[in-house]
């Protein structure tokens, strides 16, 4: 007979959990029977004293099997996922699934909303008139039929038991545990039914684990568990150290995406980080689906950009999903925005502080400080000098960009971006974007 108490103690006593005590645990939290201040006292000993790859992954299996399991049998292409750990600017799932989908791997993508300084993927979409991101399965798995992708909104009925725990995580400080972060993201990967899944562990001052050696075990954690549980699973570790591209924000990061899939020189040029990230996901994805090996999974997926395919991919799953492109772009000329000037000392940007960065947009904005703000969709910031470039005293650094109504917010956002500049004289040397691979095989590998 389980008994809660016994549960909390033998995790307090660093004692490892069968998979039938975790799934008791589990099934009576979602039905009510285990109340918050136990579950609190577990996740705390959970933090402290961590959890072996046998129960991490026992627990993420027992939670996406706690709702509904996405069942994509029914589409025939090989299909893969992608997955974020969250950062700044990152609006790879654009560019990255467009051009897997040219090559073959399709994807049905369930995403989520901005947390903290982060950016959310349904946010953004949902800054295109018409997109809509609750569809129901059939529309969803249709327009990936049709399309070669889809990103909705992940359901309530999609690993509840990480939702019940989650929220119970971000106000009992453990958030930050290895084992939990690890079975929260795979549980929802796991229930969204692909065949494979690239995770995107990003790393630095605007990521969830700001140190290499942190993302790497992540990382790692979440890779076990996928390939334990029979799915292929890899994990990039890519840079967060800077904002990536040169927009953060809804509607300024579709556009930019729009931009780079439209073969826009521009916008190339300016973001040679963002298509380097990109394409090394759309790679990834098409190499663990087994459709080509390394190099030639990286030419597939430069073919596919380069020639407008992904393009097409992307701009015809927004028009399956009832999104208007043409009065999205209507829509960006509608905002006001603010020049940010530098006035300190001339030289190099060694760092942009990333978070900081992150939270200037939120307090534009473009995400929510409270649990059911409202978004603005066209607030974000154009990043006109990042890491490694140079300022003069009187430059434009950044362009802030906002909504009429939310002019009183710029003053406050510029003091804040202003902060999370640092320059110096000296050059820094040149950021590497993909820092490496863990595998199928567990293995780490520079790329
Ligand atoms: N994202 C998630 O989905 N879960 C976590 O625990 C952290 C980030």
């Amino acid at each position: 007979m389980f008994g809660m108490t016994d549960f909390i103690a033998a995790k307090r006593d660093g004692r490892e959990h069968s998979r039938e005590e975790l799934a008791a645990f589990i099934g009576g939290y979602v039905r009510g029977e285990i109340p918050d201040y136990q579950a609190s006292a577990w996740l705390m000993a959970v933090y402290l004293r961590g959890m072996t790859d046998r129960e991490t992954t026992d627990l993420t299996l027992i939670m996406a099997d706690s709702g509904e399991r996405y069942d994509l049998s029914a589409i025939e292409h090989l299909k893969a996922d992608k997955h974020s750990t969250g950062g700044v600017g990152d609006k790879t799932t654009f560019i990255a699934l467009p051009c897997a989908a040219a090559c073959g791997v399709y994807s049905a993508k369930l995403s989520g909303r901005g947390l903290g300084h982060t950016g959310g993927t349904i946010d953004k979409l949902e800054a295109i008139p018409g997109y809509n991101t609750e569809p129901d399965f059939e529309r969803f798995a249709d327009t990936v039929r049709r399309a070669g992708m889809c990103v909705a909104s992940a359901t309530a009925s999609l690993a509840p038991a990480d939702k019940l725990l989650y929220a119970l995580r971000d106000v009992t400080a453990t958030v930050g545990s290895l084992p939990l972060i690890a079975s929260s993201i795979m549980s929802k990967k796991l229930a969204g039914g692909s065949d494979a899944i690239v995770l995107d562990v990003k790393t630095g001052s605007g990521a969830l684990m700001k140190t290499l050696d942190d993302s790497l075990a992540l990382a790692r954690a979440m890779t076990v568990i996928g390939n334990m549980a029979g799915k292929p699973t890899a994990a990039l570790i890519t840079d967060m150290n800077d904002p990536l591209g040169r927009f953060a924000g809804n509607a300024p990061e579709v556009s930019e995406a729009l931009d780079i899939l439209r073969g826009d020189r521009g916008a190339l040029e300016a973001a040679p980080d963002l298509r380097e990230v990109s394409l090394a996901l759309a790679a990834k994805m098409v190499e663990l689906s087994g459709i080509a090996d390394g190099n030639s999974a990286s030419r597939m997926a430069r073919e596919a950009l380069d020639s407008g395919r992904a393009y097409e991919v992307f701009e015809k799953m927004i028009t399956l999903q009832g999104g208007r492109l043409d009065e999205f772009e209507a829509s960006l000329a509608g905002g006001i925005s603010r020049r940010v000037i530098w006035n300190g000392a001339e030289g190099y940007v060694v760092s942009v502080d990333t978070e900081t960065a992150g939270n200037a947009c939120v307090a534009l904005g473009a995400g929510r400080r409270r649990k059911g703000d409202s978004i603005d969709p066209l607030a974000g910031i154009e990043f006109l000098r990042k890491t490694g470039e140079y300022v003069k005293r009187g430059d434009v650094i950044a362009r802030l960009i906002c909504s009429e109504y939310g002019r009183e917010r710029l003053p406050y956002a510029e003091e804040l971006l202003i902060s999370a500049y640092t320059v110096a004289e000296e050059k820094p040397s040149p950021r590497k974007m993909v820092y490496g691979c863990i595998g199928t095989d567990g293995e780490f590998r520079e790329i």
